[in-house]
Parts: C-alpha cells; structure tokens; sequence
C-alpha cells in the first residue's frame, strides 16, 4: 500500500459526496490509515474566506473568469497549508472536490473551456493530481430532485439542469481521458450499492 494517497470525490449537487466520503473513511480507517478529510472551496481559514465569497448570492453575480480564479487562489492556499504537507507527512488525504470541478463547472457550466482550466490546475499544481478521484454520476433531474430542500440554495445550487448538465459532461469528458484516475461511481442506485461500488474502487487502486 506504498505511496502517496490523495483521493477526491466529485458529482453534481445531490449526488451523495459526503455519504461517500465517509465511506471513504471507513474504509481508509481498516486499513489503519488516519485519513484527513477537508473540501474545496474551503479547507483553510482564507479557503473558507473564499467559499463564502463563492457561494453566496450577490448582485450581478461574478464573472467566470473571477470565480475560477477564486476557486484556483482557495485551491493554492488549500495545497501550500494541509493538502501538501499531509501527504509528506504519509497521511491519507480525501477531499470532497478539487480541480477537476473547475474544469466541469467553471470549464463547462459557464463556458470557459476544459483546456483554459485544465492550464490553471498545470500551474498551480504541475507535480500533483489525485491518486484516485470517485466521480459519482448520476441523472441531473436525480440529483437535483435529492439536493431539494436542504436549505436555502447557494450560488451554484441556484442554477437550473441545464447549468448542470454541462457540468455533468464535463465530468465524462475528464473520465474519458483519464480513465486510470477517475473511476465514474453510479450513484442513481440504492446507498448500499453506492457503498459497494465505493469500496470496490478503492480496493482496486490502493488494496492488497
Ligand atoms: P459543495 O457544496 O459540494 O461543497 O461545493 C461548493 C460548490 O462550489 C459546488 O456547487 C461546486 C462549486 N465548485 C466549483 O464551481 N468549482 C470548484 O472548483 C469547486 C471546488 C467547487
């Protein structure tokens, strides 16, 4: 089980992260391991700063230019303060969200290119990509109908299916290319085989 761990879990709104992620725990914790868990935007105290300025609704909202910038300073806080030094540390790391949601939302729910982001993550974390990322994937109308009524939407949960169903191809589009990093979970199903899938990835990559 030599090597660095760094695992992150992506999905639309109401595809089940954090469900997952501790999943993901349970798991890591078998094994021994002690694993950090921490989100983007968010995971320091400018990271959080950040997240708030992010979600929040204001008035003409915010350029896509601005927000990806904003996700990529949170993210370049996030590395230099926890992400990096747990992993020098031998730690377990699992973070719900990290580059490839700029490349689907940013990238493609608002239209700035899979490449223009993909540039940004090459600069800001050229010797660094997850050992492993769990895409959960299910329908956009599925997703939306589970993130209902958790409470007052932000500035992402706002945006309509078909803001989400861009995001949702460009998550297939980053799984298509790197089909050796991203393992695509089904999480249309019932939370046990969610859990199953889960725990199937991560014997796969990391087990025996
Ligand atoms: P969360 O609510 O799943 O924690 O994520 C916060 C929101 O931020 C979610 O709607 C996705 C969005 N987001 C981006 O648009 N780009 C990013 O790079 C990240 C990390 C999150």
């Amino acid at each position: 089980m030599g090597g660095s761990h760094f695992i992150t879990v992506e999905g639309i709104e109401g595809a089940g992260k954090t469900t997952a992620i501790d999943t993901i725990r349970d798991w890591v914790q078998a094994q021994g391991g002690d694993p950090l868990l921490t989100r983007e935007p968010g995971g320091t105290a400018l990271g959080e700063e950040l997240r708030d300025v992010l979600l929040g609704h204001r008035e003409g909202g915010m350029s896509a230019e601005a927000e990806v910038l904003l996700m990529f300073a949170a993210r370049a806080e996030h590395l230099d303060r926890v992400i990096r030094p747990a992993l020098a540390a031998g730690r377990w790391v699992v973070c719900d969200r990290f580059t490839d949601a700029s490349i689907a939302y940013q990238g493609m729910g608002r239209g700035l290119g899979i490449e223009r982001v993909r540039s940004l993550g090459e600069w800001v974390h050229p010797d660094l990509a997850p050992d492993l990322t769990l895409w959960l994937d299910l329908p956009v109308t599925l997703g939306l109908e589970r993130a209902a009524g958790r409470s007052r939407p932000d500035r992402f949960e706002s945006e309509q299916a078909r803001f989400f169903e861009a995001v949702r191809s460009g998550y297939a589009a980053i799984a298509e290319q790197e089909p050796a990093r991203v393992r695509r979970i089904d999480s249309s199903g019932t939370p046990a085989r969610v859990r199953d899938g889960i725990n199937a990835a991560l014997e796969a990559r990391f087990g025996g």
